[in-house]
């Protein structure tokens, strides 16, 4: 079998690595990366750790509007399909490169498989959520992380070629985490104790380009008495700058983005986390770590059913008060699920 995997954002490169580690023993696959993500630290670091071999093709797209960044990585991909003639597309969660990829092969007559299918926040002003429900709707496998997927699914009429396999995404962390644990040396760098500060990270547009919300967030990390260590997104670096905050104490430890090996210690050594990243909710909840999420809805329905994730939104006063909460059962390691997510995928593409 031939595989053309389309990558492009930080969170596809995690998702990408132990599927196509285990693809290349008996298939051919082609990785494109579209270029979405370009800083060394939003996505070479990925390859470097996670050991994913380099990219055949990188289309160098960048940055842009949603139109024109879709619209061009659509035209790029094309003309790899075109020349590489794969017997699927594998395309990964919700960003523009997803849909590109997906919407490239479809209109081709090329399989699409979509893994992290079937996630719905049911907000269409989210970008991911337009992304989600497109790619979902063209592909003719769908990977489903958890029954709620499933479900949402079926609601929309997709009931052919669904899978439920678990999630890509366990399987990364449980790579990561050892390794993490005796490679990374992010808290003697940053000068942290285990579980004695807090990791925030914020990337979603609904909260960097809103600045009400931005300044809401910001001020409950400045309100918080505990450190602070928070991984800076690009944009986020962007709208803080636009926002003319006064400037953070130095309790709030603003740094680069880090590689993932850097952040899964963070995460596993912090002792509560503020995200409104959809990986992180999962790690946090994979991990033991009470999250804080900074959303007003989530896809992970599942995390905060199970007392160990809360919405907040951008609500400084919910924000600080979840952070504090000492949820002493949130601290009791949980085993984590043995998701055979790779094994299923392949298997499932194989026997198509
Ligand atoms: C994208 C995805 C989002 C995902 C996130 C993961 C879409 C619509 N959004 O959001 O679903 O959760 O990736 O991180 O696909 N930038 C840089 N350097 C980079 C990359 C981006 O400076 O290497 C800056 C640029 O100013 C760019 C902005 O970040 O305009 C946003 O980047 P973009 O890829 O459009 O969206 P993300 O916010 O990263
Ligand atoms: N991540 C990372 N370094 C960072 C921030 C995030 O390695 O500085 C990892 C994180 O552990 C998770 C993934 O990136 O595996 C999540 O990506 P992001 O939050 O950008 O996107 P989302 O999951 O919301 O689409």
């Amino acid at each position: 079998m031939k595989i053309v995997t389309i990558v492009g954002a930080r969170p596809q490169f995690i998702k990408a690595a132990p599927v196509s580690r285990e693809l290349r023993k008996q298939h051919t696959e082609v990785l494109v990366h579209t270029g979405q993500h370009y800083d060394e630290n939003m996505s070479a670091v990925f390859f470097r750790e996670l050991e994913i071999p380099e990219p055949d093709c990188n289309l160098g797209i960048g940055s842009g509007s949603h139109g024109q960044q879709t619209g061009a990585m659509l035209g790029g991909i094309e003309a790899v399909l075109i020349a590489e003639q794969p017997d699927w597309v594998l395309v990964y969660g919700d960003t523009n490169s997803t849909l590109a990829g997906a919407l490239a092969a479809a209109k081709l007559h090329i399989k699409v498989a979509h893994v992290e299918a079937g996630l719905r926040s049911f907000n269409r002003r989210m970008p991911e959520e337009v992304n989600r429900v497109l790619t979902d709707h063209v592909s003719d496998m769908l990977f489903c992380p958890t029954q709620t997927a499933v479900k949402n699914l079926a609601r929309e009429g997709l009931t052919q070629g669904v899978h439920l396999v678990g999630d890509v995404m366990h399987e990364a962390l449980l790579w990561a985490a050892e390794r993490a644990r005796t490679q990374s040396v992010i808290l003697d760098r940053l000068v942290l104790m285990k579980k004695g500060f807090l990791l925030a990270t914020v990337h979603r547009a609904e909260n960097t380009d809103d600045p009400v919300r931005l300044r809401a967030i910001v001020e409950a990390l400045v309100s918080l008495d505990d450190p602070i260590v928070f991984p800076i997104h690009p944009r986020t670096r962007k709208a803080l700058d636009r926002l003319e905050f006064p400037t953070l104490p130095s309790r709030v430890k603003v740094i680069e983005p880090v590689g993932y090996l850097d952040m899964v210690h963070l995460e596993q050594s912090a002792r509560t986390i503020m995200t409104d990243s959809g990986g992180i909710q999962k790690e946090a909840y994979w991990l033991g770590v009470p999250c804080v999420t900074l959303r007003d809805e989530t896809e992970w329905v599942e995390t905060v059913e199970s007392g160990w994730n809360v919405l907040v939104g951008a609500d400084t006063e919910r924000i600080v008060g979840a952070a504090k909460e000492n949820p002493k059962k949130a601290y009791n390691a949980r085993p984590l699920p043995a998701d055979p997510a790779v094994p299923l995928i392949i298997t499932a593409l194989d026997g198509y």
